[in-house]
């Protein structure tokens, strides 16, 4: 499952190029943008099965995952958690720079709404995915928040990162290597342990030990 796949989904476009014919489910909280998600699956001509779900990742009923995966998600999980609580229009603040640089001020003013967030976000994760399964979350610094001068917000979300890494480690995930470190040869990323998290659910045995 990716969770807030967004327009033109990267996990999507990474298991396309990779020659992935498995099945995915494709999350996101606005209906709107899944259309187009998909439509642009099918305009790359993607052989994997997609289910694509309009929901919140806190509503969403189905049965658990092996894998669950989001790119540069926390953010935006961030801020939708903000708008919620603070009846603000989501959508508002995408289209919106001021709005959203004053709306990180805020949340930056009450860190521990976020820290609490990714508590409940570590629950969640968890009953979503089968024992043994795997998490795989990529948050990489964002190139919008650093030409914004936004680099407080990168700073923010790297901890936030880790402190979601010691709520899974509470429940005996475990740290796991998917990629091998090396700098991409035609890009500015890099994706180190750093900014993604990939963690392994423990089996029940594992769990009760
Ligand atoms: C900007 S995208 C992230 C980038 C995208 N994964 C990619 O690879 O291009 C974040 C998405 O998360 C969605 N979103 C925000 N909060 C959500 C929630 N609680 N549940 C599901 N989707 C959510 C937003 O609608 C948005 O499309």
């Amino acid at each position: 499952m990716d969770i807030g796949c967004g327009v033109y989904p990267k996990v999507e476009l990474g298991l396309h190029y990779t020659g992935f014919t498995g099945e995915l489910s494709m999350v996101d909280i606005a209906p709107s943008i899944l259309v187009k998600a998909v439509s642009f699956l099918d305009y790359i001509n993607a052989k994997f099965k997609v289910t694509a779900i309009a929901n919140t990742l806190w509503e969403l009923n189905c049965k658990p995952f092996n894998i669950i995966t989001a790119n540069h998600f926390l953010d935006d999980l961030v801020i939708e958690n903000h708008c919620t609580t603070f009846g603000i229009e989501l959508r508002n603040v995408y289209h919106n720079e001021k709005l959203l640089a004053s709306l990180w001020d805020n949340i930056l003013l009450q860190p521990d709404a976020a820290y609490s967030l990714m508590d409940r976000f570590a629950e969640r994760l968890d009953s979503l995915l089968n024992n043994d399964g795997i998490i795989v979350l990529a948050d990489y610094p964002s190139y919008y928040y650093q030409t914004k001068g936004l680099l407080k917000v990168i700073v923010f979300l790297e901890k936030l990162q880790k402190y979601l890494q010691g709520s899974l480690s509470k429940k005996r995930y475990k740290n796991i290597t998917l990629f091998r470190e090396k700098k991409l040869k035609y890009g500015w990323l890099e994706i180190s342990p750093d900014n993604c998290l990939c963690m392994k659910k423990p089996c029940i045995k594992d769990r009760q030990a």
